[in-house]
């Protein structure tokens, strides 16, 4: 029929009905995007206010999860792309879990304010394996309040002071070593190792190096044997209850080893053989033998617990240490400031004298440099809960994550979040703003010791060296679960003059 009408009377036909056409041109495109919409919910199963993308059951986005975590700019670029294309928060299916991620203080009080209440740690069966079902990270709310309580006595910073001089010694002689050798060194390397032997030695006065590097290995093998991915899997014993994986192999021999060191030492400490002088974690926590049950910890929970303290402490303090380095070198200004400081804590005092807590507390320039780096560091990105009950949108079973380093850089509480500016602390920070080392029962329980190996090591770092950045490159690790330089931010020490 169309051929009937010739190009002219076409032409006619369409002016006079224009505006019907344009309006069902607008209605059928309107009524393809309604369907579509209706049939991408149905696929990603989103029904409330949460926007995000569920995917297909179980691969969900994983696969995108994945080949973030793979690359050298880090998993969080996963979480960036998301937050970019849906807004605050959004939910996503990584490993047939549904995640949701909260990026606000509000989101952050809620659930640190309930936790244990609405939301417990996410752990699976496989952490417990590895880390010990007695570990703070595990145990259920009324052993982890009893527990928690228990341990913490040795972190408060009037008990680490004892500790302050054997660290500041050991440390001082190591910086001067590398110095000496004037070749480039890892700092991530160097603080890795600092940082273990500094824990071995404030919890158990381990100092005997081939001990160290056997508790080293072993505490490395079962991190990364919380850490790995493919427990997760299904095909892994966790899913099918198939033989170990050769991984999960070497993680429990590791455990094993570890536990049975701990034992031996338990037992030596109680023959009095060793009794370290001063007083050590561990033997804190044997003095009280003889106190009520509720008073004291089992052998299994010291023991776990002394794994999950080194574990917890090395690689975060370790860090965090590395980034220091790092922006203090792109940022001259602040490491001259911060230098300042640190030499007129120095001159004060005798030549050789080690430092004490009373300089530590007078270092509050330096205290800002630490907030700052941990601040843009963030090096626990995120928080995971699971929802124990429906709340809001959030349904029971749930993962929620507190996103602290979307809180750390969101321009309305730290205006131009990408300067490491440490005067920012000058003023009081937002509730719930600030939350490197998390918030609420579960707040971190090294943070006083990570404060004061970090003020220490910047301290001997600026008074008596300066140092070159021998890698720029800023790529990120790949497959880590904490943002760390993939260069390890090499650098090269040269003396300062005395004073
Ligand atoms: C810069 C260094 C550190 C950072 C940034 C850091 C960060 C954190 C964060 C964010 C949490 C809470 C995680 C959550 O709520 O899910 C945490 C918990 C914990 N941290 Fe740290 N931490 C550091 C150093 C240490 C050190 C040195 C130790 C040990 C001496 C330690 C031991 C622990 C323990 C045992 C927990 C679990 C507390 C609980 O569940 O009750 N951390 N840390």
């Amino acid at each position: 029929m169309l051929s009937a009408i010739s190009k002219e009377e076409f032409l006619f036909l369409v002016k006079k009905y224009y505006d019907i056409l344009t309006v069902a041109l607008l209605f059928s495109i309107g009524v393809a995007f309604f369907v579509s919409k209706l049939a991408w919910r149905k696929v990603t199963g989103s029904r409330g206010h949460i926007p995000g993308r569920l995917g297909l059951p179980f691969i969900g986005e994983t696969i995108s999860f994945m080949s973030a975590t793979n690359s050298t700019r880090g998993c969080y670029d996963f979480i960036r792309f998301r937050r970019i294309w849906y807004g605050k928060w959004f939910k996503t299916r990584i490993f047939g879990k549904i995640h949701v991620f909260v990026p606000s203080t509000e989101g952050a009080k809620m659930i640190f304010s309930n936790d244990f209440a609405k939301f417990n740690k996410g752990y699976v069966k496989s952490m417990a394996d590895c880390i010990g079902d007695k570990s703070l990270l595990c145990v259920p709310h009324e052993n982890h309040k009893r527990i928690r309580r228990l341990l913490s006595d040795p972190f408060s910073m009037n008990s680490l002071s004892s500790f302050i001089e054997k660290f500041d010694r050991m440390l001082c002689q190591k910086l001067k070593k590398l110095e000496q050798g004037g070749k480039s060194f890892s700092v991530l390397d160097f603080s890795m190792r600092m940082t273990f032997d500094a824990m071995c030695c404030m919890l158990m006065s381990v100092m005997d190096e081939p001990l160290l590097r056997q508790l080293e290995k072993d505490c490395t093998a079962v991190s990364d044997g919380i850490l790995s991915v493919p427990v997760m899997i299904p095909g892994t014993r966790y899913y099918k209850g198939i033989k170990c994986t050769l991984r999960e192999l070497l993680t429990l021999q590791a455990r094993r080893r570890l536990m049975e060191t701990f034992k031996d030492m338990i037992a030596r400490r109680r023959s009095g053989k060793e009794l370290p002088e001063p007083e050590d974690f561990l033997q804190s926590m044997l003095r009280r033998d003889s106190y009520p049950p509720n008073e004291k910890l089992q052998d299994s929970e010291i023991m776990d617990n002394l794994m999950t303290l080194i574990i917890a402490g090395q690689t975060t303090t370790s860090a965090a240490m590395m980034w220091s380095v790092k922006f203090l070198d792109e940022n001259q200004q602040v490491q001259d400031i911060l230098r300042e400081e640190q030499l007129s804590i120095a001159t004060s005092k005798p030549e050789g004298a080690s430092i004490t807590l009373e300089d530590i507390n007078n270092m509050s320039y330096c205290w800002k440099v630490v907030k700052e780096t941990v601040r843009m560091s963030t090096v626990v990105m995120w928080y995971p809960r699971v929802a124990l009950s429906d709340c809001f949108e959030i349904k029971k079973g749930w993962h929620v994550n507190i996103d602290a380093t979307c809180i750390h850089n969101d321009p309305d509480l730290y205006p131009d979040p990408t300067k490491f500016n440490p005067s920012r602390f000058d003023e009081i920070q937002k509730p719930y703003s600030f939350i490197p080392f998390g918030s609420g029962p579960r707040t971190c329980l090294g943070i006083n010791m990570a404060k004061m190996t970090m003020m220490i090591f910047l301290h001997r770092l600026t008074t008596a060296y300066r140092w070159t950045v021998d890698d720029l490159d800023t790529s990120l690790e790949k497959k880590a679960h904490i943002p760390r330089l993939r260069s390890g931010c090499p650098i090269t020490l040269t003396a300062r003059p005395c004073k």
